[in-house]
């Protein structure tokens, strides 16, 4: 087969390193990539959102497979353009990523399916979310309704916060037509946990629990970033919760979208807050997760392909997932600044080294290849990941890598993992 990957971030690479190695791959091109699928694969220079000139390219080098990593393409109708061309492609439909593209949408779906979620109300008129906000104190989550690349998600410690975030999103349009729509919620306390699963437009299946550490400092301290790092399997739900979740959260998605004639065919995503044996969920995705994917899939057994093929066919119900008993981290390294502003350009040292280590693979994100040197391109630049047999061994393995990888003004947590080696201590 030959496959193009859509995206240019960890997670692109990590998708692009997976299907490198399933049985059933002869070839990976990824539109845009980075530094480090162009060791992996062939980069082709399209951007994710020029969906005309994705498929132009898909249908000329007539792809097997088509994997969109971002919500934007998705968002875009990617996999409308391609199906109608009558090109394979792993992810949802426009109409079905609204799941993720309109909290709005995503909020009113969870109402009337009954999934367990924050109480919200929906405004497009200033004046009213302001109405509410007096009526609604603080704590409180202020939202851009649209797609605003993980930032329009305000949550406010004080009223003051509260009518600033609005200011921001309803008066200053800081996100755009993002802002056309606001959701307003209830704050929810506790542990967030990211539930991916694969979905064939009727069955559901999930992949190991994930925990994300979104702030961009130790501690959780700082500002909300994409994700400073992540480790699987995540000791959050237990297995009557999982079966909880997949009852209450994932199913009448599933289920719901069909019924609406807008089936769901690709990855599910569903963030939770969780406190003790209580879940909610705090917002759906309609793709794999960045960092999460880079946790996921050195864990998974089956070949990935057959996954993806299962899911564009159907009949997911006749697959099952292995997973190795095993657990996974990613740190990833960040340009110093990021998510504020950072520089750019710097080489990275250390790569060669790393390479050699055992269990252990760097994921790019941003980076750039030149002249043979690999520079910095982005705010999250590389995402270390190690495996192992227990946690506090992924853990020491992931930094190991860290610790020998450099370049000026560089960045990350030193927590990654901590959480988990809290609740597995809790849970004896
Ligand atoms: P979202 O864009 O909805 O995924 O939100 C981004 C982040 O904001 C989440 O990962 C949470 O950390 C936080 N967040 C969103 N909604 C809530 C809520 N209702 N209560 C507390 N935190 C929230
Ligand atoms: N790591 C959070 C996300 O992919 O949205």
């Amino acid at each position: 087969m030959k496959v193009l990957v859509v995206g240019s971030g960890g997670r692109e690479h990590a998708l692009a390193w997976a299907l490198k190695r399933s049985a059933h791959v002869q070839e990976v091109y990824v539109a845009p990539g980075n530094g480090g699928t162009a060791e992996t694969a062939v980069n082709v220079p399209i951007a994710v959102d020029d969906i005309p000139a994705l498929a132009d390219y898909a249908q000329q080098e007539a792809f097997d497979l088509v994997v969109v990593g971002p919500e934007l393409p998705l968002a875009l109708g990617v996999s409308d353009a391609l199906q109608a061309r009558g090109i394979r492609v792993f992810g949802p439909s426009a109409k079905a990523a609204r799941i993720e593209s309109s909290k709005a949408f995503s909020k009113d779906f969870m109402r009337a399916h009954g999934i367990p979620t924050a109480e919200y109300a929906v405004f497009e008129d200033y004046r009213e979310a302001l109405r509410y906000l007096e009526t609604h104190p603080a704590p409180i989550v202020v939202k851009a309704s649209g797609l605003a690349a993980g930032k329009g998600s305000i949550v406010c410690q004080t009223d003051e916060e509260a009518r600033a975030a609005l200011d921001l999103i309803m008066r200053q349009r800081a996100f755009g037509d993002a802002g056309d729509q606001v959701v307003i919620e209830e704050c929810l306390q506790g542990q967030e946990v990211s539930v991916l699963a694969f979905a064939d437009g009727e069955t559901v299946v999930p992949m190991v629990l994930v925990q994300d550490h979104k702030a961009a400092y130790d501690g959780d301290r700082g500002p909300n970033t994409g994700g400073m790092g992540c480790y699987a399997p995540a000791p959050l739900l237990d297995e009557e919760m999982l079966q909880q979740v997949i009852a209450k959260v994932l199913q009448p998605v599933v289920t719901g979208m069909a019924q609406q004639g807008t089936p769901y065919v690709g990855v599910l995503y569903a963030g939770l807050m969780v406190s003790g044996r209580d879940f909610q969920v705090l917002e759906f995705n309609c793709r794999f997760g960045d960092p999460e994917t880079q946790v996921i899939l050195p864990l998974l057994r089956t070949d990935l392909v057959e996954v993806l093929d299962a899911c564009i066919e159907g009949r997911l119900n006749q697959v099952e997932l292995q997973w190795a008993d095993q657990f996974c981290v990613c740190v990833v390294m960040a340009s110093g600044g990021y998510p504020g502003h950072y520089e750019k350009g710097y080489e990275i040292q250390g790569l060669e080294e790393v390479a050699q280590l055992a269990d252990t693979v760097v994921f790019h994100a941003g980076t750039q290849r030149k002249d043979g040197r690999v520079l910095t391109a982005g705010g999250r630049v590389l995402g270390v990941t190690a495996w192992a047999d227990d946690l506090p061994e992924a853990i020491k393995r992931a930094y190991a890598a860290v610790e020998r990888i450099h370049w000026p003004n560089v960045m990350y947590r030193r927590d990654i993992g901590a959480k988990g080696l809290k609740l597995l201590e809790e849970q004896g």
